[in-house]
């Protein structure tokens, strides 16, 4: 399987992709690192060891970045509530959090693995990772990929052309995306494809049991929020999609669109902060070596058919 370090800021989706990454057998989770987001870094750390707790997950769980680089924070209240993860129950958690920092941890992680082990999988802001390249610049020869949610190679969600992870935390995004190791960008070009349509919900309210009690109110509450919000008729569940790319990779492709392409985030612009400059244009996308792609298309049928069999598979608390 391939390891993985879950870097999140949970946050609906976020604990969806907690799910998969728990429970699919060609990912090994090495930890789960929170990060400032959705909501404080406090209360998505609280939900991520509730999550933790339901989902069983033995892995650490490491809270790390604050808030942005350089920004305030400006929280996503309106698509995840006050509390970051409103509208279900979360047990009490029965998991204890790591006492290292996330930065920390990841770089420790990292170093002590063999070079091209692990994947960062964000699907946060992405300034712990940030944080961890200036701590160490030795990772980022060492992992294998990044494949993270964030960014919009067409329409924004934040702004126009911002997506709300890139957004968030803008220089650290750039640091993410022009240190040189591959970067796979999962953004809303791909995530809006991950609806979860009603028969979604039916098929994971028909699996039963605690798990799936908690993710039928998750995705009711997050798509009353999102169509409230954006108008959407069923939710995009953006982060497992990053999940997914890494278990795609893993059993061999097919399932997933990459094209590779130059990305470039947007830290001074005047109406553009915070947006990923994906060039397209075909005959520099054909002829580049650049390490970084852009997810376009997903097989959504495949994809949804993981998400139900996670919520099978996971262990009973
Ligand atoms: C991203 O923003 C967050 O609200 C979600 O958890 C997801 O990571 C989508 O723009
Ligand atoms: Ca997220």
């Amino acid at each position: 399987p391939r390891k993985i370090i879950l870097d999140c800021d949970p946050g609906h989706d976020d604990a969806v992709a907690m799910l998969l990454a728990q429970a699919h057998p060609a990912i090994e989770l090495l930890a789960v690192t929170t990060v400032a987001g959705n909501q404080s870094l406090p209360k998505v750390t609280h939900n991520a060891l509730g999550v933790a707790t339901l989902l069983g997950v033995t892995a650490p769980i490491a809270a790390g970045a604050e808030g942005p680089l350089v920004r305030s924070a400006d929280y996503a209240a309106d698509i995840h509530g006050d509390s970051g993860l409103d509208g279900v129950v979360l047990p009490a958690a029965s998991v204890a959090l790591d006492p290292r920092n996330a930065v920390d941890l990841i770089v420790e992680l990292v170093m002590s693995h063999e070079p091209g082990e692990i994947t960062l999988v964000p699907t946060g802001p992405l300034t712990n990772i940030a944080l961890a390249i200036a701590r160490e610049p030795g990772i980022v020869g060492r992992v294998r990929e990044v494949v993270l949610m964030g960014g919009a190679a067409h329409t924004g969600n934040l702004t126009p052309v911002a997506e709300f992870n890139i957004a968030f935390d803008p220089e650290a995004a750039d640091a993410v995306f022009s240190a040189g190791w591959p970067v796979v960008m999962a953004g809303l070009d791909v995530t809006h494809q991950a609806l979860a349509l009603p028969a979604v919900a039916e098929r994971i309210a028909a699996v039963g049991g605690s798990k799936s009690v908690f993710m039928v109110d998750l995705i009711a509450e997050y798509g009353r929020r999102y169509s409230d919000v954006q108008g959407f008729d069923a939710p995009p569940v953006h982060d497992p999609v990053a999940v997914a790319i890494v278990i795609d990779e893993e059993l061999g492709g097919g399932h997933v669109d990459l094209v590779r392409a130059p990305i470039a985030v947007e830290t001074g612009g005047r109406h553009t902060t915070g947006m990923t400059v994906v060039d397209l244009r075909p005959w520099v996308a054909a002829g580049s070596d650049t390490p970084t792609s852009v997810a376009l298309g997903l097989d959504a049928a495949w994809f949804w058919d993981l998400v139900v069999d996670a919520v099978a598979a996971s262990p009973a608390p």
